[in-house]
């Protein structure tokens, strides 16, 4: 019996947990190149992290309150600050942006190291005492509730011409049940926000009717685990589970249930953030600029790849918004090469427990920017990030394995211009 794997490719599919072969992989018809408007009318040469130049002089204006929320530290209460006081008593940064820096990707600590900006940790499944997030800081007289130290082993893929990728696996040291996740970019936070909930459940196909080898199931849209339906929850949950700050949403800061009088003590109004104080953060993200996808010969040659290896399976090149009380987001066909999913990606990816352990969503890919990607930040290239895709995309692994170095060049150049 001829074994269709390779040496290589099968180490490669045993890493990934796979099973099937490549030679069954569905047919894939190749549509023409997605134009450069990226985000619709949010579109624009300027950098992500900046407001949209279609934005007029007063609305920009009108976002400096919601950016200041944003960026600027919260401090502990009570204090002069008043419209910026309620920090904690438990919290894992004092701004969003300590995580978000200019609205991007945070870090992952490096080697034996607790301190990193940006990579927090969510209980697999809520806690009693922990709630649902792991809070590493606390206000004086409060007790954090742990630290987390990583370190990384290498292990390598060897690809069919001879290349050889090496890929770090984390490793923490802490108590089980933790799901690692690292502050992901901030790009078209509205417009994925004003997609029809309706037209992205219609992309589900949990019982992979259709054969392909992909089930989709569909949960909210925001966060790796598309926990979250909605911007203003999630950005409303930020508040609350990141920095201590209650929202009429969520009106209890945790650790707050044990201590409630010395709570009271430290709480900066009830709740710490107004609904205008959070619509205005709400507002800001949804307005920041979406990077236009740099168009060239090497580009639509990565398209095609992109196509040829399957990863329109879940990375859906387009969609369009729906009804909006911006023009900006309302009604725009955008390209963030998401189906906003949740995928099983193979066990190297997932959780150690938890009922969502293995279910992550599909990532979009609009300005990619320069990682660390996934979910807890393990890939430092794009190439590594496509070599830890398993379970659903094993196939899509396995094509891209077998690309050639040029072919593999124009699909990265690909990603690299989105
Ligand atoms: C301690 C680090 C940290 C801080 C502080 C933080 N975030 Fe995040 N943010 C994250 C992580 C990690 C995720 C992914 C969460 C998940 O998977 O559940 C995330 C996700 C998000 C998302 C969803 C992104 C997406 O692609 O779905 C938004 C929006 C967001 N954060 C806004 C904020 C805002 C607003 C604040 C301040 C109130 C904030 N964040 C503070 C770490 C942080
Ligand atoms: C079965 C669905 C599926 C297929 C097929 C798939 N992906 Fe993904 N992709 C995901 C999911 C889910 C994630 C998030 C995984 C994580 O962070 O753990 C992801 C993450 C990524 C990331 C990291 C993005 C970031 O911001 O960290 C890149 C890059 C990527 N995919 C590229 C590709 C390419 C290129 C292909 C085709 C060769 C592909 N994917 C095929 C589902 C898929």
């Amino acid at each position: 019996m001829r074994s269709p794997f390779r040496p290589a490719l099968l180490a490669l599919l045993l890493l990934q947990g796979a099973c099937q072969s490549p030679e069954n992989a569905p047919t894939i018809a190749i549509a023409p190149l997605p134009p450069d408007r990226v985000g619709g009318a949010l579109s624009s040469d300027a950098p992500a992290n900046q407001l949209s130049p279609a934005l007029s002089p007063r609305e920009r204006l009108e976002h400096s309150l919601g950016a200041s929320f944003f960026n600027k530290p919260w401090v502990s209460a009570p204090s002069n600050t008043h419209d910026r006081d309620g920090l904690g008593p438990l919290f894992n940064a004092h701004s969003c942006s300590a995580c978000h820096p200019r609205a991007g990707r945070g870090m992952p600590f490096e080697n034996s190291s607790t301190e990193s900006s940006g990579l927090l940790f969510r209980l697999s499944e809520p806690d009693p005492v922990f709630g649902a997030q792991l809070q590493t800081r606390a206000l004086p007289g409060f007790r954090a509730e742990g630290q987390v130290s990583l370190q990384y082993s290498e292990q390598t893929v060897s690809l069919n011409d001879g290349d050889i990728i090496r890929l770090r696996r984390p490793h923490y040291q802490a108590r089980q049940g933790l799901s690692p996740r690292l502050a992901p970019r901030l790009v078209g936070m509205g417009l994925i926000d004003a997609i029809p909930q309706s037209a992205i459940a219609a992309g589900a196909d949990p019982d992979d009717r259709d054969g392909d080898g992909i089930s989709g199931r569909v949960a909210g849209r925001f966060g790796w685990k598309a926990e979250q339906e909605s911007l203003k929850d999630q950005v409303a949950k930020a508040f609350v589970e990141d920095l201590g700050i209650s929202t009429s949403l969520f009106p209890h800061s945790p650790g707050c249930e044990q201590n409630p009088l010395r709570c009271a003590a430290v709480s900066g109004g009830t709740p710490e953030l107004s609904d205008s104080g959070l619509q205005a953060v709400v507002d800001y993200l949804s307005h920041l600029s979406v990077p236009r996808a740099r168009q060239s010969k090497t580009h639509s040659e990565g398209w095609r790849l992109f196509q040829r290896a399957g990863c329109t399976a879940c990375h859906q090149a387009q969609w369009q918004t729906g009804k909006h009380s911006s023009p900006l987001l309302a009604e725009q066909t955008i390209y963030p090469f998401s189906d906003f999913l949740l995928h099983d990606l193979g066990p190297a990816l997932a959780d150690p427990s938890g009922s969502l352990a293995k279910e992550w969503r599909t990532s979009p890919l609009w300005a990619l920017g320069d990682g660390p990607y996934l979910h807890d930040g393990r890939a430092r290239t794009l190439l590594e990030a496509i070599f830890w895709h398993g379970g659903e995309a094993s196939h899509s692994v396995s094509r891209v394995q077998q690309f050639s170095g040029s072919e593999r060049a124009a699909l990265l150049e690909f990603l690299r211009a989105l």
